[in-house]
């Protein structure tokens, strides 16, 4: 391949535009021998891409002389050895933790009473610390994350540190889990209800909530009011415990920053290293009835969408030629996806694929989450032009998914954990009736952004919610951490604003943010090599920046490029760094921007 067909590879030396910007990031633990990888490129000249096949997780392939238990000098578990991301060893163990942390004759006449919790490790090849990720949610699976993501995460965080991640308690393999239903069955059998159309769908919704909430408080027995983000935060000082570890390394995304904040304020003594990205804010999370400001920069983004898409032009966005202008991309756009309110499209593929395009799949199962990843924005503006074209199959069948929720615990683990946390149930919510529900919910969606109606059923669930409130946990502000906090975020994220990393910067004592000038969701939506600097340099050295609020520039052009994927299944870099190692967080970034594991409810 030459660079002719790839305009947006250039060369760019080592990042000199970061370096002028903030001089006290330094670039200094990369301790590994990329020589190999600097040939390459030579090899290559410009063009270089990224061997998939490596990252891959070997399932449970275990190396056959090497599948005893592992210990080590200092730690209370034993590992096994589980499998390999990228070369490095993945281990797994589990650990028991009291159902309540925080009052011990809560655990049953016999005080043990407790949730059993895997966790997985990957690896650093010279690491003697453990840096504790969370993935979001919530109600994301740690195990699940460390496979999928691990390789290009620990790319990011080097050789130096070990990766360790968990199954929350409640979540995916926790023991017990959170389901709603005794089974699977009962859960395809009775969790099917109408809740897209609001107020339409309302009485149904609301006759039906009354009975899953029942059966969740009902399948959760009594682990269920023990489980919430204040509880795993005590999970996590259990985790280090048995590790032997004794100070915090955390890196939490999205959920995972509400996790983060509520350990840093709950544990300021051991709060070392503490990174949240992609931030939330507490206080409406545990203390609002609405959170009014989780989409404050939704439409911003889906109006960055229109805008980039108009800069690159029709050879790059498909929806380019549709219009002359932003505005009138955009107006139209919305009057087209709007028409299909009372108007939902009929699609017919063949006798096993037909069905009906509408309203929901095009705004909340399409646009919504291509938010979330501009490295999703070049297929999207192929689904919506085409559909502007009044094609709509393409649309069917990107966004028209069955219901995926039917086998799995996934949504009920994020509403238990979510109402467990908050303001919810009638001991909280103004008044218990459908038209006392709508009174609040309607006149807050729609002065809203338009992708509210996505948390429609949660807050009839939220109004309905019977399980008490066990947790004391109070947000507060001029927290004193041992360490100060660095806090990450995009200038506009679709679910977790910058408005939100604010407040948690006013809530933690000499904490950054570090903004990297974006669109999506998390810092890993985008690549730049200047935030992974700040990463690095916080994780080994303590280093903050000095100002308290500082910006890294993308690297390369992230919107409405044709995904640059080989057929080998190779990701391709938009920048060229003379650095290889710089070279290597490139690769691993783009990796984890056109991941989807953050997705929205
Ligand atoms: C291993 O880590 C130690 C301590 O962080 C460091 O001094 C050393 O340079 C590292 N070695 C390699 C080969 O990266
Ligand atoms: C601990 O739980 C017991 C039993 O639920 C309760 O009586 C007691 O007040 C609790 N203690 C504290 C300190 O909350
Ligand atoms: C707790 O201990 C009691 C008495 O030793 C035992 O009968 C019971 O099975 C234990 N329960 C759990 C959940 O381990
Ligand atoms: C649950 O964990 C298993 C084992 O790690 C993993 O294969 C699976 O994908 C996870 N499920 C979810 C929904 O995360
Ligand atoms: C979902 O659950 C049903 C009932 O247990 C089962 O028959 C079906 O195979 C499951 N589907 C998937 C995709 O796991
Ligand atoms: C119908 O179309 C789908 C999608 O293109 C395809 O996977 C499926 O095999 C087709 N079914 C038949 C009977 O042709
Ligand atoms: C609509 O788009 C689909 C998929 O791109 C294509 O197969 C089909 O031929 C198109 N239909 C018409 C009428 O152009
Ligand atoms: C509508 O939203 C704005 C800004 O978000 C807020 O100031 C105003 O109070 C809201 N109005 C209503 C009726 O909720």
């Amino acid at each position: 391949m030459d660079t002719e067909k790839h305009p947006l590879i250039r060369r760019r030396r080592s990042s000199e535009s970061v370096r002028r910007r903030d001089r006290r990031v330094s670039f200094r633990h990369f301790h590994y021998p990329w020589k190999t990888a600097a040939a390459l490129i030579i090899i290559l000249g410009t063009f270089l891409c990224y061997q998939l096949a490596i990252l891959k997780p070997h399932g449970d392939s275990f190396d056959s002389g090497r599948t005893g238990y592992r210990t080590y000098d200092g730690e209370k578990i034993s590992w096994k050895l589980c499998g390999t991301v990228a070369e490095r060893d993945l281990e797994c163990s589990r650990i028991d933790v009291p159902m309540d942390q925080f009052n011990a004759s809560n655990n049953g006449p016999h005080g043990n009473m407790s949730f059993s919790l895997p966790l997985v490790r990957l690896r650093g090849k010279n690491a003697t610390q453990s840096v504790l990720l969370n993935p979001g949610g919530p109600g994301g699976s740690g195990s699940e994350f460390i496979h999928r993501r691990g390789a290009q995460l620990s790319q990011i965080v080097g050789e130096g540190f070990h990766l360790l991640t968990f199954d929350p308690r409640g979540v995916n393999e926790s023991i017990p889990v959170a389901s709603c239903y005794p089974t699977p069955e009962a859960r395809q059998q009775l969790s099917s209800v109408r809740s897209k159309k609001i107020p339409d769908d309302s009485g149904e919704l609301y006759a039906w909530t009354s009975g899953f909430v029942q059966s969740c408080a009902k399948s959760l027995g009594e682990h269920g009011k023990y489980i919430n983000t204040p509880q795993t935060a005590a999970d996590m000082n259990s985790i280090l415990d048995a590790i032997g570890q004794p100070d915090m390394y955390y890196w939490g995304f999205s959920y995972g920053t509400l996790l983060g904040q509520t350990y840093a304020t709950l544990f300021p003594e051991r709060s070392k290293r503490v990174i949240i990205d992609g931030v939330a804010n507490q206080y409406d999370w545990y203390d609002g009835l609405l959170d009014k400001e989780e989409l404050t920069d939704t439409d911003r983004v889906f109006s960055g969408f229109v805008d980039e898409c108009m800069k690159a032009g029709p050879d790059k966005c498909a929806l380019a030629s549709l219009a002359n202008s932003k505005e009138e991309l955009h107006s139209k756009l919305l009057t087209s996806i709007d028409k299909l309110r009372d108007d939902p499209i009929g699609v017919y593929v063949n006798n096993t694929l037909f069905g009906v395009l509408d309203y929901w799949a095009v705004w909340y199962e399409g646009v919504f989450p291509a938010l979330y990843r501009p490295a999703n924005w070049y297929t999207l503006a192929n689904n919506l032009a085409s559909l502007l074209r009044g094609n709509a199959t393409d649309a069917f069948l990107a966004y028209n998914r069955p219901e995926s929720d039917f086998n799995t615990t996934g949504k009920d683990t994020q509403f238990v954990i979510t109402l467990n946390d908050g303001a919810s149930g009638p001991k909280h919510w103004p008044k218990q009736g459908r038209t006392d529900l709508l009174d609040i919910i309607v006149p807050f969606f729609d002065n809203s952004s338009s992708f509210a109606g996505t948390s429609y059923d949660f807050y009839f669930a939220k109004q309905a919610w019977p399980i008490e409130k066990t947790h004391g946990y109070v947000p507060r502000r001029g927290v004193q951490t041992a360490h100060p906090l660095l806090i990450l975020t995009t200038t506009y994220d679709p679910v977790c604003p910058l408005v939100s990393a604010k407040s948690a910067y006013a809530s933690f004592e000499d904490s950054r943010i570090v903004e990297v000038l974006g669109y999506g969701h998390c810092s890993v939506a985008v690549p730049s090599v200047c935030l992974a600097k700040h990463v690095r340099n916080f994780f080994y050295e303590g280093l903050v920046p000095d100002a308290a609020h500082t910006r890294c520039e993308v690297d390369g052009e992230p919107y409405f490029v044709k995904p640059a994927v080989a057929a080998d299944g190779k990701v391709c870099a938009t920048v060229l760094f003379d650095d290889p190692e710089e070279q290597e967080i490139h690769l691993a970034q783009l990796e984890l921007a056109r991941d989807s594991w953050l997705r929205p409810w």
